[in-house]
């Protein structure tokens, strides 16, 4: 890549830039401008609402184009095509898109000019939600956001932090440089080569109930096999996100199945894999769930108390015994003895690599955004350096793409 298009890196690429009704507007003015230097032909739709937040004369001049609101000017006539606009665009942004948008766009609700470019837009579709805390938790918006993500819509999530509102949560627009970096990475053309493939990947921790108050769960994230099926989906795969609990937004083009426990991650898991032309195992799933689940409250007592905990299915185990020649990918978080740890479940649950992360590396493992991880097989290891999770995705997607060529 030459140092001119590193720098540059949307030369040439047209940026529909949708504003809706949110203070977050306000950041609209620096994302214009960082669109801009980044080298993309930005044009910028308002809905009448986000006028009252931000000057479409700000915008006009720092698009250098004019400012569409209306489906025609009311001065001359002049007509808005949505259809035309959607052609032109090579990605549609959103940002902010406020709840009421977020949710119009999922029911396909087309009243302004920007939801109707939306319906009719053919390019890549990315919204930057901001809203209160409440109303971005609230399941409908959650809902909406899944649905939007399933039908392919890139997501940039919001950050946790103090709202206009004086709250604080999670809630407030990424900032303008992480939205142009979520746009680059998507723009910049990942060759299709795990089309016609459909894999699974399970994530997350899974709750094992006791009562229906307390369960026994982990700290998993489920970051880094978000990131995996993110990566699987941009490079053309049929992905089946089989899902514990996380906080995390469905990623762009992925069906998520939700599930709680083992039991049902095994379920959802196994039946996804009848079809499937492989599969990786990151959720990390219970050992153990209590032989009875109280239907009530358990009191406490003076003394000790017991919990009898059974085994849960090992579904990476399952799979791997029924998997033949397809694909088999796991995971292992280890302590002590790492690679002897890992090499051993590489053989024990059929697995064609497995991941593993030390606990003993800082910023590997649980939570947080970067991970260390050597990816060993039967013909060796790979230690990989620190890096954030998504790049560790590309790492393990490689891989795939290599088992498949193969
Ligand atoms: O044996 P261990 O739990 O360390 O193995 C880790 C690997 O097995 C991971 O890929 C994990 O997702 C998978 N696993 C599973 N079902 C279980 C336990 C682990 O799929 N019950």
């Amino acid at each position: 890549m030459d140092s001119e298009h590193a720098a540059r890196p949307l030369e040439g690429r047209h940026i529909l830039l949708g504003i809706t009704g949110s203070i977050a507007a306000y950041k609209a003015a620096v994302l214009c401008r960082l669109l801009k230097t980044a080298g993309a032909d930005v044009r910028v739709m308002m809905t009448p609402l986000s006028k009252q937040f931000i000057t479409p004369l700000t915008l006009a001049t720092l698009s250098k184009n004019p400012i569409l609101v209306e489906f025609f000017d009311p001065e001359n006539g002049a007509w808005n095509s949505h259809v035309a606009l959607g052609e032109w665009a090579d990605c549609y942004l959103i940002a902010p898109a406020t709840a009421n948008t977020l949710a119009k766009m999922a029911a396909g609700i087309a009243d302004n000019l920007l939801l109707t470019t939306y319906l009719s837009a053919r390019c890549r579709v990315v919204v930057a939600p901001a809203m209160d805390l409440d109303m971005y938790a609230h399941h409908a918006t959650q809902q909406n956001l899944r649905r939007l993500a399933e039908q392919g819509v890139g997501i940039v999530e919001p950050q946790e932090g103090e709202l206009a509102s004086g709250l604080t949560g999670k809630g407030r627009m990424a900032e303008p440089h992480q939205i142009v970096a979520f746009v680059e990475e998507m723009l910049a053309e990942k060759k299709k080569t795990l089309a016609g493939k459909h894999l699974i990947v399970t994530a997350g921790a899974t709750i094992e109930q006791i009562d229906p108050v307390r369960f026994i769960s982990n700290h998993s994230s489920g970051k880094m096999g978000y990131a995996i099926a993110a990566e699987l989906a941009l490079r053309g795969a049929r992905v089946t996100l089989v899902s514990g609990r996380t906080a995390l937004p469905t990623p762009a083009g992925v069906e998520r199945v939700d599930v709680l426990s083992a039991e049902e991650m095994y379920r959802a898991a196994a039946a996804a894999f009848e079809e499937a032309d492989g599969g990786v195992m990151c959720a990390a799933v219970a050992d153990y769930t209590p032989v009875e689940v109280s239907p009530t409250k358990l009191k406490k007592s003076e003394g000790e108390m017991t919990v009898t905990l059974r085994r849960t299915h090992d579904i990476a185990a399952e799979l791997g015994a029924r998997k033949g020649k397809r694909l088999l990918v796991g995971f292992a978080l280890e302590t002590d003895q790492e690679a002897d740890n890992a090499e051993a479940k590489l053989i024990r649950k059929h697995f064609d690599f497995i991941v593993l992360n030390s606990l003993r590396d800082p910023g590997a493992g649980f939570r947080g955004d970067t991970n260390k991880v050597t990816l060993i097989d039967r013909r060796g290891h790979e230690e990989l350096p620190l890096m954030n999770k998504r790049d560790v995705a590309v790492r393990i997607v490689e891989r795939i793409e290599r088992f498949f060529e193969r």
